[in-house]
């Protein structure tokens, strides 16, 4: 762990410029500079770094971050890495942070494991090629199923002898330890003697992102019934199933490339594939898909296309994890592959360039899949078909970002066609299950708020705990419950931006003064303890609620201070808050100066407009309850309080459109 102090000198010595700069060309213009998005593909410039800022955002594709969020979107880096990699760059030595003894124990545990399953690797590899029983069977083998040597050779593919222990012998000879060799699982101890776990069989090294062998799938070779297919590495330090995507580490350039992830089942898939020359492609291993491994395609791309067996049971398990795949808001398409066939075995009978079109023409939206798969098995039954009707509702419900929304629509539309139901029928179901979410996910934010203030938790800074604690789906859909039609779709949007509004106010200008006493910090944190619960985006929230922790402590938070938050998520959403238009150019004083106030003068106006929005949004709800109250019976002084609370409102409500300065809708 990299101590405090040294991120503190590295975040100081960054250079935004200098560091895109040498991934991307940039020009001078104005206070900014300009280049050509490395994140899409384009042919005039709209990527602007801002160096006063320190951040960069596309106005084509819309992706933004800070100098730490490019290392790591552009060069695919985990957030130490990134700062590993700048230190280096800025010869700042790194300072280890003192860890817990536990800790150490296990960085130790997963150095040797490391290091033994390279010395493995290199001894499997070794036998295949250089021993007369490697060649004879386990080479014979791989060439018999068409595999060529250099594809064996990238894959760093090997064979364990037949016999009982020449791999622990070397292994021991070679110093290492018993204890760590079981766990790595290439040796087990039978009758109090070591034995090779993977006699005779081919292995395939199982490689991390960064390329080191954490361990292997062995595959028999004659076939046996009693003998399982594979056997793999147990669970260790470095070992961990859920987080695995087989040949990512080979196939990341490719994927950032063709912006797509083919997923397959098997280890064999994958190298077949790759020696077609198809080489964005990871395996699963045949199990349903974790979070973590869904994410893990998320760091390179957002289309994730997976390729099966149809008739599999692997199919059957890939479906059941992805509902998620919709929260991580990923575009899953399926393609199934026919006649009992696998990747591996297609794409020799048919060859490269037919396997891509077959791909690209065979390509099903995993929902609409789903749903025509249950429909069959639902035929005639209607109990089975509403609980199906509630199911797709569930699933379709988890795409939840406003930036999905249209999507959301889609598939409603979609679905409400193939199950042969009424549209708004099926939105007012959507929207039951993310309300539902949303409170769960409120009482959730509001324990962990009580036992984050119990605990007097959070800094300022990088490290104050908050990582993590609200991840992913944000719910920010309809509160209503009523199907939304176009002008509730443009509101939601509205929300989203008055919320955001506000939070920029409060990072750009929370420090100036409000009026003589106050800050405008002081005023919108006093304003805002009533809005709180208007504010649907949570995640703004935790920023309102740090920015508060920190303002109350006396520290002065500015957007930078949520810039470089070790929570990727706040930093992205501080960054994608943050408004590169609002800089003043240098020439704007010259030519203006007296005529036009700049944006940074106008700051009480933007602050005042901003929680002006906010309370009309409030004051609108309160009108609403008020007139669903008026609907019912009422006698004479309870009618009277009613109707003089309606009129209040209504005057409020012209107030604050004077301050917004705007006529809104409705
Ligand atoms: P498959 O049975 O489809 O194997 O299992 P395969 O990869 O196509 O291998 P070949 O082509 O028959 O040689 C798919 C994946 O499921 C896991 C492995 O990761 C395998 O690649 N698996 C399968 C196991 O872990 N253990 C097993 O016993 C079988
Ligand atoms: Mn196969």
């Amino acid at each position: 762990m990299i101590a405090q102090q040294t991120i503190q000198q590295i975040l100081s010595r960054i250079d935004i410029i200098e560091i895109v700069g040498s991934f991307v060309k940039l020009k001078k213009r104005g206070v900014n500079y300009l280049g050509l998005c490395p994140f899409h593909n384009e042919k005039s410039p709209s990527f602007t770094v801002s160096p006063v800022k320190e951040i960069y955002k596309c106005f084509g594709c819309g992706r933004s971050g800070n100098t730490i969020s490019f290392l790591m979107e552009h060069e695919k880096y985990s957030y130490a890495e990134a700062l590993r990699w700048l230190a280096a760059r800025y010869n700042v030595e790194i300072e280890e942070k003192e860890v817990s003894p536990e800790v150490r124990q296990q960085q130790q545990v997963a150095e040797s494991l490391y290091i033994i399953n390279g010395f493995a690797q290199k001894f499997f590899s070794d036998m295949m090629f250089g021993s007369e029983g490697g060649q004879d069977i386990g080479l014979s083998y791989l060439k018999e199923r068409g595999f060529n040597e250099e594809i064996m050779r990238k894959f760093q593919l090997g064979y364990s002898p037949d016999q009982r222990d020449v791999f622990a012998r070397a292994a021991l000879a070679a110093q290492y330890n018993l204890e760590y060799l079981q766990k790595s699982g290439l040796v087990v101890v039978r009758d109090e003697k070591p034995m090779d776990n993977y006699r005779g069989r081919i292995t395939f090294p199982i490689h991390n992102q960064t390329g080191k062998v954490i361990g292997f799938g062995a595959r028999i070779i004659k076939s046996n019934d009693r003998a399982p297919k594979y056997i793999n590495t147990p669970e260790n330090e470095i070992y961990v199933k859920s987080k695995i995507l087989y040949g990512s580490y080979l196939a990341r350039q490719a994927i950032d490339r063709q912006n797509e992830c083919l997923l397959v089942e098997g280890y064999t898939d994958v190298i077949s594939l790759h020696q077609a020359g198809i080489e964005n492609v990871v395996a699963s291993g045949g199990t349903s898909l974790t979070v973590d491994q869904l994410r893990l395609i998320k760091k390179y791309t957002k289309h994730l296309t997976i390729i099966y067996d149809g008739d599999g049971a692997g199919i059957k398990a890939a479906l059941r994890g992805l509902d998620m795949a919709l929260e991580e808001s990923l575009d899953v398409k399926l393609v199934l592959i026919p006649d009992k066939e696998d990747p591996d075995s297609y794409v020799r009978k048919i060859g490269a360039a037919a396997f891509r079109d077959f791909v690209a023409a065979n390509k099903k939206d995993f929902i609409l899949f789903q749903l025509e798969v249950a429909l069959k098995d639902a035929a005639g039954d209607s109990n089975k078909k509403a609980e199906l009707v509630n199911q797709m509702a569930e699933t379709i419900s988890k795409i939840n970002k406003a930036e999905d929304f249209t999507r959301q629509q889609d598939y409603i539309r979609q679905c409400a066609e193939i199950l042969r139901i009424e549209e708004s029928g099926l939105h007012s179901l959507v929207n039951k299950f993310i309300r539902g979410r949303i409170e769960k996910q409120e009482s959730r934010t509001a324990a962990q708020n009580d036992a984050r203030a119990a605990t007097g938790e959070s800094g300022m800074g990088l490290s104050d705990g908050t990582g993590g604690a609200i991840n992913g789906g944000q719910a920010q859909a309809m509160d209503t419950g009523m199907p939304p039609d176009d002008e509730s779709i443009s509101l939601l949007f509205r929300h989203e931006q008055n919320e955001r509004g506000m939070i920029r106010s409060l990072l750009d200008f929370g420090l100036k003064a409000w009026d003589e006493q106050t800050s405008v910090a002081d005023y919108i944190l006093a304003e805002c303890v009533e809005l709180y619960e208007l504010i649907d985006n949570k995640r703004l929230l935790k920023i309102l609620d740090l920015y508060r922790s920190w303002y109350e402590k006396g520290l002065e938070p500015t957007t930078k201070s949520f810039l470089y938050h070790e929570d990727q998520e706040l930093s992205t959403l501080a960054v994608s808050i943050m408004d590169l238009h609002l800089e003043i150019s240098p020439n704007w004083k010259d030519h203006f100066e007296g005529k036009i106030a700049t944006p940074e003068e106008l700051y009480r106006e933007d602050v005042l407009s901003t929680m002006s929005w906010l309370k009309l949004r409030k004051i609108k709800r309160l009108m609403e309850e008020n007139q669903q109250d008026l609907a019912k019976p009422h006698e004479g002084e309870e009618l009277m309080v009613l109707l003089q609370t309606h009129r209040h409102l209504k005057e409020l409500e012209r107030e604050l459109l004077r301050n917004v300065g705007t006529v809104i809708v409705k």
